[in-house]
């Protein structure tokens, strides 16, 4: 392990390479990472990073934006099979339908998914950044799209007069049991519910703080208490103990993992910076509009 391990880093010098990953990522690719962060933080760090190829640790539509945002680099997914499913709910086609049938309608679309979606789009958003994009767009009627939970969560917050959601959801975090929840509540005084905005309803108003990987892992650190019930994908814990090595964390009995994720292993990032594999492409059509709207979101963003 210790040998793959040193194989990659001397590659990655060799190739001019930089490796990211994303919070859900095994702990050993996490530790190999020149950075770690949230859908948001690395797509900056994509757009921003110097080195010529980018190797990036998370899922495909991760990778693909990078790919909008730098087409002058070389992106690599080590693990061609990690999609994330909630990207995969919606084509072009369906955006388009809906775009008829709201023609007023601004089109924000979740960064989970795909290039052809964001290409039909007319500004993208992580969970990080949501609220405040839908607040500076200020307009009566926004189509969100993919993740019914994050657009639902968002509008309880900004009230849009028409806010029209797709029935998009992420099958790690719809399906978090409440009752385990309660119980754990119940049976921890002082423990505070940390939940990510992909959760459904009942589960976010259990929670003390809803944020993203990264706004998670924030909280944390800031934060004087003790005890934690993380309810978001369990790959966030490498980085949560390794920053609070003194708090507790608890996590749902049934474990929350994101298969997608976990495909990729040390040994693909290996492969990949050694063959190139697996070369992210996309057509230049579709990456042009696709980056109007990753660029608009990162300066609205800022
Ligand atoms: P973050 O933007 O919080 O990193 O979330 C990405 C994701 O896929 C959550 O399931
Ligand atoms: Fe997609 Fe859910 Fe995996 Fe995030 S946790 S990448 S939304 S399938």
């Amino acid at each position: 392990m210790q040998n793959l391990k040193e194989k990659i880093q001397k590659l990655k010098l060799e190739k001019n390479a930089i490796i990211l990953a994303h919070y859900y990522q095994n702990d050993d690719i996490q530790e190999i990472a020149d950075f770690v962060g949230d859908s948001y933080y690395l797509s900056k760090v994509a757009k921003e990073c110097m080195q010529q190829t980018i190797v990036f640790c998370g899922v495909k539509f991760m990778a693909e934006s990078a790919k909008i945002l730098s087409p002058e680099k070389t992106v690599l997914l080590p693990n061609i099979e990690s999609g994330c499913t909630m990207a995969e709910m919606i084509n072009g086609e369906d955006v388009r339908q809906l775009k008829k049938e709201h023609p007023k309608a601004k089109v924000v679309c979740y960064i989970n998914s795909t290039a052809e979606v964001k290409a039909e789009s007319d500004i993208c958003c992580t969970s990080s950044n949501a609220l405040k994009i839908i607040n500076k767009l200020n307009s009566d009627e926004i189509i969100f799209i993919p993740d019914k939970n994050l657009g639902g969560y968002i509008n309880e917050k900004a009230h849009v007069k028409n806010m029209i959601l797709w029935n998009g959801f992420c099958r790690v975090h719809e399906f978090v049991n409440v009752d385990e929840i309660m119980k754990v509540k119940n049976e921890h005084k002082h423990i505070k519910v940390l939940v990510h905005p992909e959760c459904n309803k009942e589960v976010r108003k259990l929670a003390d703080f809803i944020g993203s990987t990264g706004g998670i892992i924030d909280y944390v650190k800031k934060d004087t208490d003790e005890k934690y019930m993380i309810v978001t994908e369990e790959g966030i814990l490498y980085s949560l103990r390794n920053n609070n090595p003194n708090k507790q964390f608890i996590t749902p009995k049934t474990p929350m993992t994101c298969c997608s994720m976990k495909k990729n292993t040390l040994n693909d990032v290996y492969e990949s910076l050694l063959n190139k594999q697996h070369e992210v492409t996309i057509d230049e059509n579709i990456r042009k509009a696709a980056h109007k709207c990753l660029i608009a979101m990162h300066e609205m963003a800022r």
